[in-house]
């Protein structure tokens, strides 16, 4: 049999390589076919290149022009081989190369996700509040001094406004020059309320709060809290207690005890930290008090003719009792064999 000429040798390794890489489906195959044609010392294209010497000078330059080519051509299969091997495992496939694709059977079922556990928590508290007659309020996560500290009788000299507890943000307010912070806290809706609707109120008001905690087991830069407002006339203490009372015993689905511990809150007085007995043990869950009568006036409510109550809860830690979640970072890292368990 006669040599093969170069372009025939050529049109050979075009056709041969054309039915390796259409055939590649998996990272290996597809590893071994690009070493075969491709590869820089021993590939085939490159020992077809070493022969480029041997043709005749006056054909040449077609045997060049034809060498690149098929270069390109085999380099451009690689290409769409790669994303073929790419799609094929995301898509989990476990069609093995060669073998009938056939239409007719069941897909891939694809996984279905589910609700955070701090979202399944937010909604189940919702849930319970509402049932006590609260409604949800809502406010904005970046905010003004005036509702996460000024109106809530916090000082301009209290420790709390130190830029080094808060996140403060570097551009202030576009409309009227005041600087701006994450939101420390839920209580700057409490004022937002009062402000906009007449006693009586009842609302709570779940949502994310920033402070610059290094992250631990129990702390995050950012966290939710429930907030929980009720103003009327006559409201006492005995009422904040029943109410966390009620709502403790809801949530965690039998009697509960609860333990109030004096504290101190610029925005309540008297103010405490409620505990609730569980599992034989003292758990604090947030801090609560009669509203200041300083609060009252900020919003432009008569504190002779109304009292009321409030508190703010940690829901993290609520969902991490709840479920024996020991470590705050697991509900944020986004690993999805964590967060499926719930
Ligand atoms: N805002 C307080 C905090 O974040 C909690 C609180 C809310 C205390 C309402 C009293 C009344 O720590």
């Amino acid at each position: 049999m006669a040599e093969l000429t170069f372009l025939e040798q050529l049109d050979v390794l075009a056709e041969a390589a054309d039915s390796t890489f259409e055939a590649v489906r998996t990272p290996e195959a597809l590893e071994e076919a690009r070493i075969e044609f491709l590869g820089a010392k021993k590939g085939k294209l490159k020992s077809i290149q070493k022969q480029m010497g041997q043709v005749e000078k006056a054909d040449r330059p077609a045997a060049g022009k034809r060498f690149n080519e098929i270069k390109q051509a085999i380099e451009a299969q690689l290409e769409r081989a790669i994303l073929r091997v790419q799609t094929l495992d995301a898509s989990d496939s476990d069609v093995p190369s060669g073998e009938i694709f056939d239409p007719s059977l069941p897909g891939n079922a694809c996984r279905l996700g589910h609700l955070h556990p701090i979202t399944q928590t937010i909604e189940e508290l919702k849930d319970i509040m509402g049932r006590l007659g609260f409604t949800v309020a809502d406010g904005p996560e970046v905010e003004g001094e005036w509702y996460n500290f000024e109106a809530l009788n916090i000082a301009e000299s209290h420790p709390a406004r130190d830029p080094l507890d808060n996140f403060y943000l570097a551009t202030a307010n576009s409309n009227s020059g005041l600087p701006r912070l994450l939101r420390s806290q839920t209580s700057t809706v409490q004022i937002r309320v009062m402000e906009s609707t007449p006693p009586p109120v009842r609302i709570i008001s779940l949502g994310r709060v920033y402070r610059p905690d290094t992250a631990d087991a129990t702390h995050y830069p950012m966290f939710h809290q429930m907030e929980g407002l009720l103003i009327d006339h006559q409201v006492t203490m005995a009422d904040l207690k029943s109410v966390l009372r009620l709502f403790a015993t809801s949530y965690l689905g039998s009697e509960v005890h609860i333990r109030f511990r004096p504290s101190f809150f610029p925005f309540t007085e008297p103010s405490v930290e409620a505990d609730f007995r569980w599992h034989d043990e003292w758990i604090e869950f947030g801090g609560a008090g009669m509203v200041d009568p300083n609060v009252l006036e900020a919003v432009g409510y008569d504190p002779e003719q109304v009292t009321g109550f409030a508190f703010g809860l940690g829901i993290e830690r609520l969902c991490m009792r709840r479920h024996a979640i020991n470590d705050i970072r697991e509900l944020y890292r986004n690993d999805v064999r964590f967060l499926q368990q719930f």
